[in-house]
């Protein structure tokens, strides 16, 4: 165990039952998730808690749906200050906290929880993180703009959600599979017609995954969002050709890395403003040091931090 205590460890594997011998001091936070090693989150949240001069320690936990209900109750116990939800456990989580936030609520999803003396409160910072890295790149707001989202996933949910809550003047969503288009559209209905947004004017549609339909959207658009997995695989072609992008247009990549190396490279042979998703995974962590702490989050230091991590990451 002496190697827990190694500043320089921030690796633990769940199913070695490591997470069960964790100390209490200094207090532990972490990201849970699977795959977990490749993430990010632990270089820029130590940087935060460090140059805060709060007692912490931010660990990588490998853990999935099956074993986290399991996990959860021994770091509740131990107790963990809070931690961060990755893929594949934001839903899984979401329905294991006490108590939700109205952001969980919305997204029906927790990539943040708080632990309150044993009591743990879900949160999701990830549309908020969103909006803040919007404004960090462009110096815009999703209200402000019209949005063509491309996917209709998790991520594409998100964005979507927090979109709306924003007031943008108008969303189109395109999918590769029209139908899970269609299907998160009739939920966002359901679920903004219902709520205290109904004053909100949705203007909501969808468009078919083709060229003439995609094309003829981005000339009314101001801002593409890519919230595909597309970049992910090395033999998919980028998600929009350059020639489909009009020199106004501002792209956000949700993805980084080498995943939008091929979007990043339409886009910008277009004339198009660029950003991709690392801004995002920035602000959707100091929004989770924030709830933690209840202090600003040092927004410099955790740049650096993840700038150098994500550098060296590159090399
Ligand atoms: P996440 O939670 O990260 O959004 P997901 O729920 O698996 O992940 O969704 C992946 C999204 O990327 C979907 O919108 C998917 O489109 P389909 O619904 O048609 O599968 C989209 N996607 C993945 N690979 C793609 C590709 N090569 N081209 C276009 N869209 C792609």
């Amino acid at each position: 165990m002496a190697s827990l205590h190694n500043r320089r460890l921030q690796f633990i594997c769940v199913k070695s039952d490591a997470v069960f011998t964790l100390p209490s001091r200094p207090v532990p936070y972490a990201v849970l998730g699977n795959p977990v090693n490749h993430s990010l989150s632990p270089v820029m949240q130590q940087a935060a808690f460090d140059h805060s001069g709060i007692e912490a320690r931010y660990f990588r936990i490998e853990v999935g749906e099956e074993d986290l209900p399991r996990a959860v109750d021994r770091m509740r116990q131990v107790p963990f200050g809070g931690w961060n939800c990755t893929v594949p456990n934001k839903i899984k989580m979401y329905q294991l906290c006490d108590r939700r936030s109205e952001s969980a609520e919305l997204f029906h999803a927790v990539n943040t929880v708080v632990n309150e003396k044993g009591h743990l409160i879900g949160h999701n910072t990830d549309g908020i993180g969103w909006s803040h890295a919007l404004y960090d790149a462009f110096g815009k707001r999703p209200g402000e703009l019209r949005i063509l989202l491309l996917g209709a996933g998790g991520a594409g949910r998100a964005i979507a959600t927090q979109a709306i809550l924003e007031k943008c003047p108008e969303l189109i969503i395109a999918n590769r599979n029209p139908g899970r288009a269609q299907d998160l559209l009739s939920q966002l209905n359901a679920q903004f017609h219902s709520s205290p947004f109904s004053r909100t004017q949705l203007n909501l549609r969808s468009v078919r995954w083709q060229e003439p339909e995609l094309e003829a959207a981005l000339r009314e658009t101001d801002l593409v969002v890519n919230a595909t997995s597309a970049g992910l695989d090395p033999k998919a072609p980028p998600v929009l050709p350059a020639r489909l992008m009009p020199g106004h247009l501002l792209v956000f990549d949700t993805l980084y890395g080498s995943a939008c190396d091929k979007f990043r490279a339409e886009a910008q042979t277009a004339g198009a403003r660029w950003s991709d998703g690392l801004r995002m995974l920035l602000h959707q962590g100091a929004a989770a040091f924030s709830l933690w702490t209840a202090r600003e989050a040092p927004l410099k230091i955790m740049r650096d931090a993840l700038e150098s991590a994500f550098s060296a990451s590159r090399r």
